[in-house]
C-alpha cells in the first residue's frame, strides 16, 4: 500500500541562475503555504551571487525553525536545468525523501498551488502542473511563449504519442519510486525538453501521470533562460524519439505479423 501524500518526506528542488531578486519570495512562499517540504536550491555558479544569497536564507531557516529545512547545492557552472534537476534527484533519493518536486525560482510556479499537487499523487507516480487543461491559466505571458508552448505540446503529443497537455511544464511533483526506477545517469537533456524526457520516461516505465491545473505567472524579476538552442534541441530531440519510437512500434507490428501468420 502507498502512504498517503500527508505522511510523505517532500523535498523541493529549485534549480537558479541568476535568481537573486526572486528567490527569497520564492523560498518564503514555500515555507508558508507547505511548511513541511523541504528546500534544495541547486546554483550554477550565479554570477549574481544568488549561491550565497541561499546559503544566508538557509541559515536564517535554521535559525528560526530550529531545524534544517533548506539546503544549497553549488555547481561549478552553468550546466542546464536538466542537470540541475539530475543532481537534485538524487541528492534527494540519497536522503530518503518520498516525494520530489520541481519548481521554478522565478515565483512563476505559485507554491499555494503545491498542496493540490501533492494531493494527486494519491493516485498518481507524477503529478503535472499543468497550464493548459481546464482550469489551468497563464498570467502576463507574453504571446509569443504561450504559442511556444501550445506548439511544443501539441507536436510532442503528436510525436510521441504522450497522452499530456503540458509535458514541458517545469512544475511537478514525482514520487521517489518512480525517480529510482529511471536510469537518471543515461538523460542528456538540458533544457526544457527535459521535462518531456521525463514525463516520457515515467510513461514508459509503466508509471502513471495526472495532470493538475495551475496558475502559471509570468517572472517580475530577472530574465528567462530560454533561448533558441533550447528550442533546438528540443525539436531535434524529440523528433528524434518520436522517429525512434515509430521504428519500434513498426518493428512491433512486423514481429506480430510474422507472428502469426500460417507460414510462421
Ligand atoms: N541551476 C540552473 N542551471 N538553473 C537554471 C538553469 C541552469 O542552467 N537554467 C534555468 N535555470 C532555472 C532558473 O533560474 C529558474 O529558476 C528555472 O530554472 C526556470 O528557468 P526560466 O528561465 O525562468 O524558464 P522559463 O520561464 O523561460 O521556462 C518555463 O517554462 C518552460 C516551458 O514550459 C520553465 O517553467 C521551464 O521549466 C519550462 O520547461
Ligand atoms: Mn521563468
Amino acid at each position: 500500500m502507498t502512504s498517503s501524500p500527508a505522511d510523505l518526506r517532500v523535498l523541493v528542488v529549485v534549480p537558479t541562475y541568476d535568481e537573486r531578486d526572486s528567490l527569497p519570495g520564492a523560498i518564503d512562499r514555500l515555507r508558508a503555504h507547505v511548511p513541511d517540504a523541504d528546500v534544495l536550491v541547486v546554483d550554477d555558479a550565479s554570477p549574481d551571487g544568488t549561491g550565497e544569497l541561499a546559503e544566508s536564507i538557509a541559515a536564517a531557516e535554521e535559525s528560526r525553525s530550529g531545524r534544517d529545512p533548506v539546503h544549497v547545492m553549488h555547481r561549478a557552472g552553468k550546466q542546464g536545468l536538466g542537470t540541475a534537476y539530475v543532481a537534485g534527484f538524487r541528492w534527494g533519493l540519497e536522503r530518503g525523501y518520498d516525494v520530489i518536486v520541481e519548481m521554478d525560482a522565478d515565483g512563476s510556479h505559485r507554491a499555494e498551488d503545491l498542496p493540490r499537487l501533492l494531493a494527486a499523487l494519491d493516485g498518481a507516480d507524477l503529478v503535472l502542473g499543468s497550464r493548459w487543461v481546464p482550469g489551468g491559466k497563464v498570467v502576463n505571458w507574453p504571446l509569443n511563449r504561450q504559442l511556444l508552448s501550445r506548439g511544443a505540446n501539441t507536436y510532442t503529443r503528436l510525436a510521441l504519442g504522450l497522452p499530456l497537455h503540458d509535458a514541458t511544464g517545469g512544475f511537478r511533483a514525482y514520487r521517489a519510486p518512480v525517480l529510482r526506477a529511471l536510469p537518471l545517469d543515461e538523460i542528456e537533456s538540458h533544457g526544457y525538453c527535459f521535462q518531456v524526457d521525463m514525463a516520457w520516461r515515467v510513461l514508459r516505465a509503466g508509471g502513471t501521470a495526472v495532470e493538475v491545473p495551475i496558475t502559471f505567472v509570468e517572472r517580475e524579476q530577472g530574465r528567462s533562460k530560454m533561448s533558441s538552442n533550447i528550442v533546438v534541441e528540443a525539436l531535434v530531440k524529440v523528433t528524434v524519439w518520436g522517429v525512434q519510437e515509430r521504428g519500434r512500434q513498426l518493428l512491433g507490428a512486423a514481429q506480430r505479423l510474422r507472428g502469426t501468420s500460417p507460414a510462421a
